[in-house]
């Protein structure tokens, strides 16, 4: 059954309810709520994936790669198989070699960028200006080095304008790079009509899964995307693990970006030299040992996942997400970045307040430290999205970011103590815009819009 609760004290259900999550059912400093806001960074750890990578530690142990032959060894290396196989099917992809297991999206985006063959006649590599710098700074670097164009997509508001990309894709790309959702506009940028667009121009896509798949599902055989990425981490799974996605054929092309014990076949000598004969994706990729009590997690992760109602969990975060929007809206001080029909398609909202006596990393430090009954967590500044933060001029921004567990009553615990901090350090009353409508009986109440002084 799915109970899509959003009272605070009920549970989320989706099939992935505030249990499962450990670090929910204790308090802060040992008598305050925490209100996790901050899920676009890392989502809080799920309990089966970290006692599953516990027992794998303990009682397993042993290296995978085909290195070794004993017990241990073939656990591991069925163990890696598993996720891998899991990880294709849930992503849609024809085979388990189409998936590369890295330390995370920016170890992907790195292999992906410094690893395209190069191509006479394409030159240019496309970026929008919404890139996290883990995708933005490898294609700068590889651009860099080989003497390469790159070249800035703008957005308005989030949003792609088709029409300028159309103008900027040609013959001469060699790929273009979206984000599936922007760490900063949220929001859900349509990864189909890019791919029509640059495969036409016989251009690849690349798209970043990172703020994505928490609570979306991605078909990469359905929307034919030829490289997508993302991390266990803000799915609920362990730090240092993440997935690179590569058509077969497309990876089996690029050059193996960290060479070592478990990338080839042998040596051969010719020239006087002994050079390396690379084995085929994915194993040419994974060189040395890998993370392989990472992955077990992250193959636990997904299976957890494929569980999830997902558009239950859709419809709940999209509630967050609109109830945050217009509580700030309602704010006349605060500047939501995006509209909300965009954004009710993800699971970001990002504010600003354009008043020299507020300071967001301020604010975070009073969410966090100064409110008598909860601790609550955001985060603040320019969200390693540099390039958007220097188009807009803007110095640093407020992110909430919602996961399965959030409620709508952390959102209205978030916004008062919004106002709260605003009037401290602003010093007038925080006045809304709208008044505050009658509580309904039998209902529960609209949010406060903002307590007054
Ligand atoms: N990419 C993560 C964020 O946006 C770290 O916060």
């Amino acid at each position: 059954m799915t109970r899509a609760a959003h009272g605070g004290g009920r549970e989320t259900f989706f099939g992935l309810g505030r249990g499962q999550f450990p670090r929910l059912l204790r308090a802060v400093e040992g008598r305050k709520r925490l209100v996790y806001l901050d899920n676009a960074c890392t989502a809080l750890k799920l309990r089966a994936p970290a006692e599953k990578m516990r027992d794998f530690a303990l009682q397993g142990g042993g290296c995978a790669g085909g290195r070794s032959m004993h017990a241990l060894a073939r656990r591991s290396e069925e163990a890696v198989a598993q996720t891998r196989a899991a990880t294709a099917a849930y992503l849609g992809a024809a085979s388990p070699r189409e998936i590369v297991f890295t330390s995370g999206t920016t170890e992907a985006v790195n292999l992906l960028a410094r690893g395209l063959p190069a191509s006479p006649g394409r030159r240019e590599i496309i970026v929008t200006d919404l890139e996290h710098n883990s995708a933005y700074l490898p294609f700068y670097e590889r651009a860099r080095r080989d003497g390469l164009s790159l070249i800035v997509a703008k957005t308005k508001r989030g949003r792609l304008d088709f029409k300028s990309l159309a103008r900027l894709v040609s013959k001469k790309t060699m790929l273009v790079a979206i984000p599936r959702s922007s760490n900063v506009f949220g929001g859900v940028l349509p990864l189909d009509a890019v791919c029509d667009l640059a495969h036409d121009a016989g251009a690849f896509v690349f798209a970043d899964e990172a703020q994505y798949l928490q609570s979306h599902r991605e078909d990469v055989q359905e929307s034919g995307v030829d490289f997508a990425a993302f991390s266990a981490h803000k799915l609920g799974g362990p730090f240092g693990v993440g997935v690179l996605y590569g058509k077969e054929h497309l990876l089996n092309t690029l050059e193996p970006h960290k060479p070592g014990g478990g990338t080839v076949a042998g040596l051969k000598r010719s020239g006087g030299v002994w050079r390396p004969d690379y084995l085929d994706a994915p194993r040419r990729f994974e060189g040395g040992i890998q993370n392989y009590t990472g992955i077990v997690g992250l193959g636990e992760t997904l299976r957890l996942h494929e569980r999830v109602d997902r558009p239950a969990l859709r419809a709940h975060i999209t509630s967050l997400v609109r109830r945050s929007v217009r509580g700030l809206s309602d704010l006349r001080w605060a500047r939501v970045l995006g509209e909300e029909r965009r954004l009710v398609e993800g699971s970001i909202v990002s504010f600003h307040v354009q008043d020299k006596r507020f300071s967001a990393s301020d604010l975070a430090i009073f969410l966090d430290q100064d409110l008598p009954r909860d601790s609550i967590a955001v985060r603040v500044g320019e969200h390693c999205a540099n390039l958007l933060h220097g188009r807009l001029r803007l110095h640093e921004t407020v992110r909430l970011s919602f996961f399965a567990y959030n409620t709508a009553r952390e959102v209205d615990r978030f916004l008062d103590a919004l106002c709260e901090y605003y009037r401290a350090c602003v010093g007038r009353p925080a006045m809304p815009k709208t008044r505050r409508p009658p509580a309904r009986r039998g209902r529960r109440p609209a949010r406060k819009v903002c307590r007054r002084a």
